[in-house]
């Protein structure tokens, strides 16, 4: 996988010059700083990231939760002037390099955003788009990836009949969900949702909880979320982000019962943001 996101030479050099992660981390952010132009949106960050669970980002509006999550599949080069400093390193590879193929890492590192974006085509074909682009042609094969992924984001029960119906005659709920799925369908190591149920009617909402949970088993996944419900029934580990800074991250139990910085205690108990 590794060598797939970077040329072999470079691969080696980058190797050489970063820490290696610990065993059960998928990511390591080192004294991560994002810009706009000259404004500074994340201030030097450093965290660990978990395998195989749920880090749930809180904070208030602004202070860079979004910013943050779309540096860790470089969604932000789409935004002129936006630049990173430091290292975000996703198996001993700092996905910050200049050397990175990024499109390839977007196949490992997948997104859902907050607004359900289903392409204007049928639900079999969102789905089937980025696998046909990476080179899967065969029917069968397609068929059963449309299915696996439907099933894991709790959709296909509700979309069976209607595969080859357009995605846009869904429900928000059900958009979502579909989002979801075609982020599945391309075997992600780790999946970034931006605020994934905000939209979303409470039983939608739900359902995506639950996926979310039940997802951990395969993925590793960021959330970032405004419900601090939601943080403390779905995450592990939550951050608290203020102003760009990471005031504090810990066990989400912890955070959300006895948390170390009064700051997070006055804003998970709602005195600001
Ligand atoms: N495309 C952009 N160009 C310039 N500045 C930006 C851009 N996107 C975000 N910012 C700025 O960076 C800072 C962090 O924004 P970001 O969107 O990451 O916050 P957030 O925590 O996700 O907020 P919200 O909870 O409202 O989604 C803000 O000051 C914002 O104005
Ligand atoms: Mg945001």
């Amino acid at each position: 996988m590794v060598t797939t996101l970077l040329e072999k030479e470079t691969a080696e050099q980058t190797m050489q010059s970063t820490v290696q992660l610990q065993m059960d981390n998928i990511l390591k952010v080192n004294n991560l700083e994002i810009f706009y132009g000259e404004k500074r949106a994340v201030n030097g960050i450093s965290m660990d990231i978990e395998k195989n669970s749920v880090t749930a980002l809180i904070g208030p509006s602004g202070c860079g939760k979004s910013t943050f999550l779309r540096s860790v599949n470089r969604m932000n080069d789409l935004i002129p002037g936006a630049r990173a400093q430091g290292e975000i390193l996703y198996e001993d590879i700092n996905i910050l390099s200049e050397q990175i193929n990024v499109v390839a890492l977007r196949k490992e590192i997948g997104m859902v955003f907050q607004k359900p974006n289903p392409f204007p085509k049928s639900i079999y074909e969102n789905i089937t788009h980025a696998l046909k682009f990476s080179g899967i042609k065969k029917k069968s094969q397609l068929d059963e990836i449309v299915e696996e992924s439907l099933q894991k984001a709790a959709l296909w029960d509700e979309v069976k009949d209607r595969l080859h119906k357009s995605a846009l005659s869904l429900s928000g709920g059900q958009q979502q969900r579909l989002c979801i799925a075609r982020t599945i369908a391309m075997k992600p190591t780790v999946m970034l949702l931006d605020e994934p149920s905000s939209a979303l009617d409470p039983i939608s909402n739900s359902k995506v909880e639950d996926l979310i949970v039940d997802l951990k088993k395969d993925y590793s996944i960021i959330i970032v979320t405004h419900n601090m419900q939601q943080a403390s029934r779905i995450s592990d580990k939550t951050a608290f982000f203020l102003s760009g800074d990471l005031i504090e991250y810990d066990a989400t139990e912890k955070i959300f019962t006895n948390p170390s910085v009064k700051k997070t205690e006055e804003y998970i108990s709602g005195r600001f943001g």
